[in-house]
This record gives C-alpha cells, structure tokens and sequence, in this order.
C-alpha cells in the first residue's frame, strides 16, 4: 500500500468512526450518561497527587460524563474529541474546555497534563499509529504523569459496524505502553467481581517514564 493510500484509509477510519459518534450523539448520551465509572476515576486520581487540583485530559470525552465528574472534584479538565457534537454537549453540560481534535492529527503542547484519562477510547486508533499517539500523550504530559485507559478486550482489528476497533490483551497493550515509554503501575478488568469471561474491559493505568532526551 502506498503512503498516499495508507493516509486516505487512515482518514477514511476516523471520519467513518466519528461520523457514527455524530450522528448518534444524543443515543449514545442517554445510554452512557449513568453508566457507573467510579472505580476507573478512582484508580487513576489514586495514582496521581491527592493534594492540588490536576491538570487532566480527558481524550474522547464524548458527551462529557467524566469531565464534569472531574470538575466537581475540585480538578481542571479539559476534554478532547473528534466530534463536534460531542465537543458542545461536553461544553455545555461542564463548562470546561473542550478540544476539537482527531486522534491522528493531535495538537497538544509538551508537559500541559498531570493525567490523561481515556476511556473506551484508544481502541479506536489503528494499531499502526498508536506507538505515534501515544508518544504524543507521552510528550503532553508531565513527568511522573499518568495515562489511565480502559478498553474492550480481545485480540482482533477492524470494523464493528461503523466503528473501527483494535482490540488487545494485557501482553500486546503493555507492549504498546511500554515502546512508548509508560510504565504500567496497576491494571484490572472489569466489571469487577465477575468471572474473567464476563469481564469484557481491561482497564490499565500507567506512568510517564522520563526520556533520556
Ligand atoms: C466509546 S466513546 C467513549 C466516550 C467517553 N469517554 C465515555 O466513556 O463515555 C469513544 C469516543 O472517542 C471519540 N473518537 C473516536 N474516534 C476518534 C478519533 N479518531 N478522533 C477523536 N475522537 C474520536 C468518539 O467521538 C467518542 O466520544
């Protein structure tokens, strides 16, 4: 595959993928807007500072459930998602900043976060640019700072419905995290207290290891 054809399937992922988001913005609102998330936001404040509010991102906010829960909790998120819909609704509902960015064309300043949050996001970048992504999360946050992802499971990649997914087990998602430069400090699947198949999300939170240049 040429590089010239690589980019347009690439483009091609994310504007099929957030174009399902958008048009389904205010379903998928209502179907996860209480969904109970308290145990990731747990394990990723725990691995952070208990003692100043944070700096955190929030990468493929959605609607924005999870900033506003920062927000309540004294932080200053700021989210970041490739739908415009979503973008508003997170505005709207937080009133925190939110970036409209693409996963593959981020544009986020060195060392601006203490955490970057990403749940049920990550899976949506292709397995070819995510040691590029994440060395870009990597760069945007601080030293000692902390990535939390949670992901659905599995060991398969490509399209559900309209919707590109990349699907790994702990041994492949470490491997990604640690070429990247992240160390993982805690990982569990959920939901909690289930039978290992019945846990379909296998939630990682890592640290930002600093780099030798
Ligand atoms: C499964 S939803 C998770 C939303 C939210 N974090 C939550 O837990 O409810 C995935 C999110 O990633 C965003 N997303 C997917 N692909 C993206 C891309 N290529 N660039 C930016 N955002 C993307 C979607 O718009 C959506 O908000």
């Amino acid at each position: 595959m040429s590089i010239k054809n690589d980019k347009a399937v690439l483009d091609e992922i994310e504007s099929i993928t957030l174009d399902h988001y958008e048009k389904n913005a205010e379903s998928f609102w209502l179907g996860t807007r209480d969904h109970d998330v308290s145990q990731n936001i747990e394990a990723f404040l725990q691995a952070l500072p208990e003692d100043k509010p944070l700096d955190i991102l929030d990468f493929g906010c959605g609607p924005g459930r999870d900033i506003h829960t920062f927000k309540a909790l004294g932080h200053r998120p700021v989210g970041l998602d490739g739908s415009k819909a979503f973008c508003k609704m997170a505005y709207e509902y937080s009133g925190c900043i939110t970036l409209h960015q693409q996963f593959l064309k981020l544009d986020l300043k060195k060392d601006s976060f203490d955490g970057i949050y990403a749940n049920a996001s990550l899976f949506h970048i292709p397995s070819q640019e995510l040691p590029r992504v994440l060395a870009e999360l990597h760069r945007a946050l601080r030293p000692g700072g902390i990535l939390f992802s949670s992901n659905p499971r599995g060991n398969a990649e490509g399209w559900q419905g309209e919707r590109y997914g990349h699907y790994m087990e702990l041994e492949i998602s470490a491997a990604y995290l640690q070429q990247s430069g992240f160390k993982i400090i805690h990982h569990y699947y959920r939901p909690d207290g289930k039978p290992c198949d019945q846990q379909p999300w296998l939630a990682i939170v890592s640290e930002a290891l600093s780099s030798s240049c």
